[in-house]
């Protein structure tokens, strides 16, 4: 048998936990599958004391991750700390300048600085392996680095993020607002304590920003996603949303324009035959479009330690199969720099949401300044009146849902002004991308 592939993990908490778990069931069977013996060599955290359910005690203990990074015993290093700086950052490059090859699942990290880390990865002639980074348990940078490396792709897009479909789901089956089902859901530990960075679509700003390079050969550009969250998203848009055929995700999308790359994570309304829309709770699933493919999805668990151990095991078991790819599929000196379509000539249908105050007229006067901008209408829903009154205090308004047919994003927005300034609807108007997937 070849030599051993002797294993670093920095990090014991969920997830490097998962990982050993992993390594100790399946060591044997990976050792037959790949011809030589996985075996974990030394592991780093900061409290040597706390008892994490697994035994550590045949291998070396590290306090200091970047001693561990540096040190020679090891040939993987497995960044599984977090955070897109600091100490994965530091250990991350010192491994790799050291000629080790590094397994991470860290997507902040990554959409920072991946492109140079890719680079650095490939100036140093290791592999940089990532698939838990995105999608958790779902092989998804596998699948575009490896299966679809014969397509042009022109769209990728996916839930990824499964603290947000949860809440969604929730909000559509039982039919609960925003606010309670996020505390359902911090309750059941599928939200964090402060859950600004799921719910605000950064988690899956960072995974996008992943996929966009792997699929169109550009240098990571997370700061250019265009962001919007789900704490906007009301029980009224749910309901109506599934009136109209529709359910509303956090989707990321990246897409081929002929103005550029598209980048955006908003909250979208997708039909409800379509399998995108059946993708419920905190699953997770990744659609992909190229020229010769077609279209495929995969669907699967985005987090939790299992799925994700998963994921960086089978990154670990290509290490000693002695795979190494480009990082981001395209070599990094020949990615290209990211260049943005503007998302005001975003197009697609639109789902419109306005509070119209009881004025004669007022209805006629949104059509008018919506055929205006060429915005044809496909439906107009008039609510009965809300038990709201204006801020002057004077009459009702009634709640009123526009479903637009493909039109441009500037187009509603110059429609959504106008209207505001005719004077006949009360507050900001709610506007979901509708996406035909
Ligand atoms: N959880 C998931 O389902 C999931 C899914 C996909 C990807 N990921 C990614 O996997 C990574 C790990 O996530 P996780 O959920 O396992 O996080 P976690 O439970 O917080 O574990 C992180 C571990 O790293 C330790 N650590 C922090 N700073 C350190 C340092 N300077 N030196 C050594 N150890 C240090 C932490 O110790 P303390 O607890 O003492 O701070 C903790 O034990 C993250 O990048 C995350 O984004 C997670």
């Amino acid at each position: 048998m070849a030599n051993s592939l002797r294993l670093g993990i920095a990090g014991l908490g969920t997830i490097g936990v998962g990982v050993v778990k992993v390594l100790q069931k399946h060591g044997d069977k990976l050792a037959e599958k790949t011809g030589r013996p996985v075996e974990i060599h030394a592991v780093a955290d900061l409290d040597r004391d706390l008892d994490r359910g697994v035994d550590l005690s045949s291998y070396q203990w590290f306090g200091d991750a970047l001693a561990m990074a540096k040190d020679e015993g090891h040939d993987v290093f497995i960044e599984l700390m977090g955070g897109s700086d600091g100490i994965a950052l530091a250990s991350v490059e010192a491994a790799l300048e050291s000629g080790k090859h590094v397994v991470t699942a860290n997507k902040a990290l990554l959409a920072k600085h991946g492109t140079r880390l890719a680079k650095l990865a490939e100036d140093n002639n290791v592999a940089l392996n990532f698939e838990a980074a995105v999608a958790g348990g779902i092989p998804i940078i596998k699948t575009m680095r490896e299966s679809l490396t014969g397509n042009d792709i022109t769209k990728v897009y996916g839930i990824l993020n499964g603290t947000c479909n949860y809440i969604l789901t929730k909000m559509q089956e039982e039919g609960l607002a925003f606010e309670k089902v996020l505390a359902e859901a911090q309750a059941a530990g599928y939200a964090e304590a402060d859950p600004t960075f799921d719910i605000g679509g950064h988690d899956t700003a960072h995974k996008l920003a992943i996929l966009t390079s792997l699929a169109f050969g550009t240098e990571l550009a997370f700061d250019e996603i265009y962001l919007e969250g789900i704490e906007n998203i009301g029980i009224e848009d749910i309901e109506a949303a599934d009136e109209l055929g529709y359910r509303i995700k956090l989707l990321g999308v990246a897409q081929k324009t002929e103005s550029g790359i598209e980048q955006r994570v908003h909250p979208t309304m997708v039909p409800k035959h379509t399998a995108i829309a059946e993708v419920a709770g905190v699953t997770n699933c990744v659609g992909v479009e190229g020229d010769f493919v077609d279209k495929i999805m995969l669907v699967g668990p985005g987090a939790g330690a299992g799925p994700t151990a998963s994921a960086i095991v089978g990154d670990i078991v290509d290490i000693a199969w002695g795979i190494k790819l480009p990082p981001l599929l395209t070599r990094a000196s020949e990615l290209k720099p990211y260049q943005r379509a503007k998302m005001r000539a975003h197009e697609g249908g639109y789902y419109i949401r306005l509070h119209v105050k009881d004025h004669p007229g007022a209805i006629a006067s949104i059509a008018t300044r919506m055929a205006e901008q060429d915005i044809s209408l496909q439906s107009i829903v008039q609510k009965g009146p809300d038990d709201r009154v204006t801020e002057s205090g004077a009459s009702e308004m009634t709640p009123v849902v526009l479903i637009t047919h493909e039109t441009t994003e500037s187009a509603i927005r110059k429609a959504l002004a106008d209207i505001s300034a005719d004077g006949h609807v009360e507050g900001a108007a709610q506007m979901i991308r509708i996406e035909s997937l």
